[in-house]
């Protein structure tokens, strides 16, 4: 068995109050931001991204208020590359016992177009709003939006520059999930080769879901040197979401003779957080979404059932204790064979004797071709008909 108290760690950086919440129709109220806030606090989240408070009044007062009362995790606000945006995110992070600005700018060619700077132009800038953020905060993280398509040599000068004018982590963000998982880590690899001060500060991976690739461009950067990674719960963020924190987090400790690296999550509270995240930003967690979907644990045909009976680690790679979860592993449908109704009746406080539970098996199967799932009352209903015919 690892000590996994002895492993580097890799830093947990949630956003979902701030990526997540700008997914369309995501909205939170403010209760519910400080309610979520105070959640990833107690589960471990190295840094909480409270939102992006020169957006608005609401984003303001719901940073402060996180960052007041913030107790382990470290508080962070969003700003673009400007002094007022910069001055006003302070503003709101500054009550945390641990603040941080994190600042960003476009600086892939397309993005450079936007605000119509030339190279120089924008590696000015980034200069003098690094600087600007540090002689605020000693903690200020630094991303060049759209990193994973903006040229490898501008890439790195720009990094270069933000390392110097003080930023102590370095995000990289595949804003558009553009980027395959071997791209990821090559990129991550050459700004730690190629990057005078590279190993003086913390990178970060940013990545989006846009082709399905979020958690494994994360974890390919994780392999090549970075150690935050930034991610949301369920995948909550802009158009296909974010990395999900869960599916990073049980990665690691499910396969930690891959990637052997500690967080400081306490697995056993994300089913709790991902079923608040969808309450209050109305976002349904898909039925098979890894890890906290309806289905992640759920095992319905014969075969399945069967070998999970016998010895749970045939089908389960993880326990569902692992995240907080108490639900009973076997759903009763038509796949389902006699043992699994067998344990069923058990669990229901039955034990038939084998030709009542052959005459319940048949009717359960007659049940199981009409109905999508049976239900625990249904299977009651089967055992009451059949006590009475007796
Ligand atoms: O996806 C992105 O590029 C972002 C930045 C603001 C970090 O969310
Ligand atoms: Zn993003």
């Amino acid at each position: 068995m690892t000590d996994k108290s002895t492993q580097p760690r890799v830093l947990i950086f949630d956003t979902t109050l701030r990526d997540g919440e700008q997914s369309p129709g995501a909205t939170m109220t403010h209760e519910e931001k400080l309610e979520i806030a105070g959640l990833l606090d107690e589960m471990g989240v190295d840094i909480i991204e409270a939102g992006f408070p020169i957006a608005s009044e609401g984003d303001f007062a719901a940073v402060s208020e996180i960052a007041r009362r913030s107790r382990n995790s470290t508080i962070c606000g969003l700003a673009r590359a400007n002094y007022k945006d910069i001055d006003r995110c302070w503003e709101a992070v500054r009550h945390a016992r641990s603040p941080r600005i994190h600042t960003f700018i476009g600086t892939s060619p397309l993005h450079r177009a936007i605000p119509n700077l030339d190279m120089d132009q924008m590696a000015e800038r980034i200069h003098d709003t690094v600087t600007h953020a540090r002689n605020l905060c000693d903690n200020v993280q630094w991303s060049p939006m759209d990193a994973t398509r903006t040229e490898a040599d501008y890439l790195c000068r720009v990094v270069e520059i933000a390392i110097k004018a003080g930023a102590t982590t370095i995000n990289i963000p595949d804003t558009v999930g553009y980027t395959y998982p071997f791209e990821s880590a090559k990129i991550i690899r050459m700004l730690l080769e190629r990057v005078p001060g590279a190993d003086t500060i913390t990178f970060a991976t940013h990545c989006h879901n846009d082709l399905g690739m979020a958690t494994a461009n994360a974890l390919a950067a994780v392999e090549a040197g970075a150690r935050q990674i930034e991610c949301t719960i369920n995948g909550l963020g802009e158009r296909a979401g974010n990395t999900a924190l869960e599916e990073v987090v049980m990665a690691m400790k499910v396969r930690n003779d891959i990637l052997p690296y500690s967080t400081g999550i306490d697995t056993t509270k994300i089913m709790h957080l991902s079923r608040r995240v969808s309450t209050v930003s109305g976002f349904p967690v898909q039925f098979n979404k890894a890890i906290v979907g309806k289905n992640a644990f759920l095992h319905e045909s014969g075969i399945h059932q069967d070998g999970v009976l016998k010895n749970v680690e045939t089908f389960e790679i993880m326990r569902p204790e692992d995240i907080g979860l108490t639900q009973k592993n076997i759903a009763m449908g038509k796949h389902s064979g006699r043992a699994a109704l067998r344990a069923k009746l058990k669990e229901l406080g039955y034990d038939l004797a084998d030709n009542q539970l052959n005459d319940v098996f048949v009717r359960f199967k007659a049940l199981a071709d009409r109905k999508k799932e049976v239900y625990d009352d249904d299977i009651l209903a089967l055992v009451a008909d059949e006590q009475t015919n007796d």
